[in-house]
């Protein structure tokens, strides 16, 4: 039995991809998105909500006092604001207009989405049996996230919002495919921070220097054998160097040079054990060169997993709208983190994932690519889903 909301979705195809073009031409970084909180505060004031200012660029939207249901459970769906320091290199009419930041996450469409499906939840207004909030979180992308900001200010548990769901666009599978995944779904997120520390001197006499960039170049290579060697071959992990620093002249030998870079895992076991094992590699071949070493732990979000029987539950609630060939059961986690996680570790809810790709579109680079682009047709499926999750979550809250 269709609940009807994916057709109506469709209805608001057109509106929906000019909202996410003009948001992916106005891209803004992380916790500056104050055109973007403007222009959203805008658009969600016209169609009647009000707006409440949280995280600093972030907003809480409450619907129309005549689309607010009747009292019961409160909802929200979440979205997030922040792009990325990339150069766009995609030719679109739509392409982002300042220099060096893109909207290559897909935030865009997340916040496209979100705004498509508090639209849609507003239209059934007396038939919703509770209410729900619209959560555009600003800082996904640098942590500690803006997740956490939002959870400490308090203003989810002060709107009595007691489940939250978001989604979050993936080029690897069909467009307008939904993807659920019980248990893991993204990876606990940490950052590291490693300096060498050696003896600075003239690169022509490194006998009377102690070379703080070949103990860094061995450092690198070394700590390759943590996931080569030892983490258990069946747990996923990931130690990966994103950032080397050090030297200001061809012929200096530089006194410090800094490593820095992520750690993925999935299980709390090994997200507590990468960091040691990092610390105890790079002391190990600094001392043995004469260097020493400061290591910096900086932990980020924690793993994200959904409750399988959340994930049940969504699935059944999705069969009554999609077609059962549209909704597909991830079997294995991914690398990525998402903070998320935070809100999913105080409350239920759930995070999905929707397929974007579109081959004979050419949309088939990985987000964080500046090529990631991404099938505007999902847009009217991502906005139904999370219609059809809220409307579930308060039909059956409401009946509990
Ligand atoms: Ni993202």
């Amino acid at each position: 039995m269709s609940t009807g909301l994916l057709a109506r979705a469709q209805a608001l195809a057109g509106e929906l991809t000019a909202l996410r073009r003009s948001l992916h031409q106005e891209p803004e970084l992380s916790y500056q998105e104050r055109d973007t909180q403007l222009f959203l505060r805008q658009r969600l004031e016209a169609a009647g909500f009000t707006c409440r200012v949280v995280a600093d660029t972030g907003l809480l939207a409450f619907p129309p006092a005549t689309a607010r249901g009747r009292a019961g459970p409160v909802v929200a769906l979440r979205a997030e604001l922040d792009a990325l320091p990339i150069h766009e290199a995609n030719e679109v009419s739509y392409r982002s207009r300042r220099d060096g930041v893109m909207h290559a996450c897909g935030h865009d469409a997340h916040m496209t989405m979100v705004f498509g499906a508090g639209q849609l939840l507003a239209s059934l207004a007396e038939s919703l049996p509770g209410s729900f909030v619209l959560l555009f979180q600003p800082a996904e992308e640098v942590p500690p996230g803006g997740a956490r900001r939002v959870l400490d200010e308090g203003v989810l548990a002060e709107a009595g919002v007691e489940a939250i769901f978001g989604l979050h666009v993936d080029t690897r599978y069909p467009s307008g495919s939904i993807l659920l995944r019980k248990g893991p779904l993204m990876a606990a997120s940490d950052r590291f921070r490693l300096t060498v520390i050696g003896k600075g001197g003239h690169a022509g006499y490194p006998h009377l220097a102690v070379d703080a960039v070949v103990i860094a170049a061995q450092i690198v290579l070394g700590l390759q054998a943590i996931v080569a060697r030892r983490l258990d071959p069946m747990e996923p992990g990931v130690v990966s160097i994103g950032r080397i620093e050090g030297g200001t002249a061809d012929n200096i030998l530089p006194e410090r040079v800094t490593l820095s870079g992520t750690l993925r895992s999935h299980s709390s076991d090994v997200r507590r054990q990468l960091p040691e094992w990092i610390r105890e590699i790079a002391t190990g071949i600094a001392s043995g060169a004469g260097a020493r070493v400061e290591f910096e732990y900086l932990p980020g979000h924690p793993g994200l997993s959904n409750d399988p029987a959340v994930i049940d539950f969504l699935a059944e609630a999705l069969a009554s709208d999609f077609d059962t060939g549209q909704i597909i059961e991830l079997t294995r986690p991914i690398m990525g983190g998402e903070d998320f996680a935070h809100y999913l570790e105080v409350m239920p809810g759930a995070f999905l994932r929707l397929g974007v790709r579109n081959e004979a579109g050419g949309i088939v680079h990985p987000i964080h690519s500046p090529r990631f682009n991404l099938d505007e047709s999902a847009l009217p499926v991502g906005a139904a889903a999370l219609a059809i999750a809220a409307r579930a979550w308060l039909t059956r809250s409401a009946a509990g």
